[in-house]
């Protein structure tokens, strides 16, 4: 992944519900190999906003096959970056956008015939959208079963593309509407996803051994109750995909542990390399991690979160150890192949090497 940020017209604006837009970006074609995405993947934006720079990552909701790349942001209270794109933009405006990373994603292939099945609640639509119109496109003996939470109709993001894929796939694709706050007929469909909601459809609707692969967004304690009820019906983990948009902030134990942490790893010698070029910096423990170091040290260290959830962060441990705090945005897959978050990471020892071109 290029860790540049490279300036992207806006072409279109759409409003999608009261508090959500999608923004298409026009990709010139010297840019268009570097911003070619897989589905599910996502895109950092950045703007400076009250003087400050400001950088969000938002998942794409087109598919490859669309010849589109187009995010969806959804207006969160007191967000400062989609309160922005909610009332400020507009189509020719200009942004700086990184170009797609991320691992919430599956190979589809033209000769498998399966069934995938998606569990999203609120903006956590835009990923599963994307994987859901692949799958669709690409295998045209597989089919594909959304399970969709929302707080009313008022509030489905894609309501109309939805029902449109509906018509377009008709067969092979079904699509399960949750409403918290609107009375449906069949009581299973009424509420949250909840976890005593997620075991009633995984035992009464969804033929879990069957099913190829399922994809999960949305607000954690839904992602944390499919999970879990999947994982408890023996559904093998790598079946189970997960992006999470947010976590809960670190309690105070945490914060001291990672104070305590980054204090062990006072004036080790950490070598990065990014963009082909190789710097050594000295840690400084009171900067917290290996990112914030490499970034004060004048390197341009990709980050968006600085939580541990969105990887735009991630390098790759050449050589040495390091100790890693949150980790929700890397796969087992990549923590296997020696990718870290440099965001929660600090050196264990002095010969670390950290490869941001990876
Ligand atoms: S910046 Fe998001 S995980 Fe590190």
């Amino acid at each position: 992944m290029s860790t540049g940020f490279h300036a992207l017209t806006i072409s279109q604006v759409r409003r999608e519900t009261a508090d959500a837009v999608s923004l298409c970006f026009t990709v010139p074609d010297a840019l268009k190999p570097l911003f070619a995405f897989k589905p599910g993947q996502h895109l950092t934006l950045r703007a400076d906003l009250d003087g400050q720079d400001v950088r969000r990552n938002y998942s794409i909701c087109a598919a490859p096959q669309e010849g589109e790349l187009r995010v969806a942001i959804k207006r969160v209270t007191g967000g400062l970056f989609s309160g922005f794109a909610n009332a400020g933009l507009i189509a020719g405006a200009v942004m700086e956008v990184m170009p797609p990373h991320g691992a919430f994603t599956w190979t589809f292939d033209p000769a498998h015939a399966g069934h995938y099945v998606g569990f999203a609640g609120g903006s956590g639509i835009t990923p599963v959208l994307s994987l859901l119109k692949t799958a669709l496109l690409t295998e045209p003996n597989s089919r594909f079963t959304l399970l969709y939470g929302n707080r009313d109709t008022s509030s489905i993001i894609f309501l109309e593309e939805l029902a449109a894929l509906k018509d377009r796939f008709m067969g092979r694709l079904s699509i399960l509407h949750f409403l918290e706050d609107e009375e449906e007929e069949v009581e299973l469909f009424n509420g949250r996803l909840d976890a005593a909601k997620c075991a009633d459809l995984l035992d009464r609707v969804i033929p879990v051994a069957d099913v190829t692969a399922f994809f999960i967004c949305g607000p954690g304690p839904m992602m944390d109750a499919v999970e879990k009820s999947l994982l408890d019906r023996g559904v093998a983990r790598e079946k189970v995909l997960l992006e999470r948009f947010t976590i809960d902030r670190p309690d105070a134990a945490q914060v001291a542990a990672t104070a305590a942490r980054a204090a062990e790893a006072a004036g080790a010698k950490v070598t990065l390399v990014l963009d082909g070029r190789r710097r050594s910096i000295t840690f400084d423990p009171a900067l917290g991690n290996i990112l914030e170091n490499a970034r004060a040290a004048g390197l341009p260290a990709p980050y968006a979160c600085k939580a541990g959830v969105c990887a735009t962060c991630r390098g790759k441990l050449v050589s040495g150890k390091v100790e890693m705090g949150a980790n929700y945005g890397l796969t087992q897959a990549e923590v296997d192949a020696g990718y870290i978050l440099t965001c929660q990471s600090v050196p264990v020892g002095s010969d670390v090497v950290v490869d941001y071109d990876g």
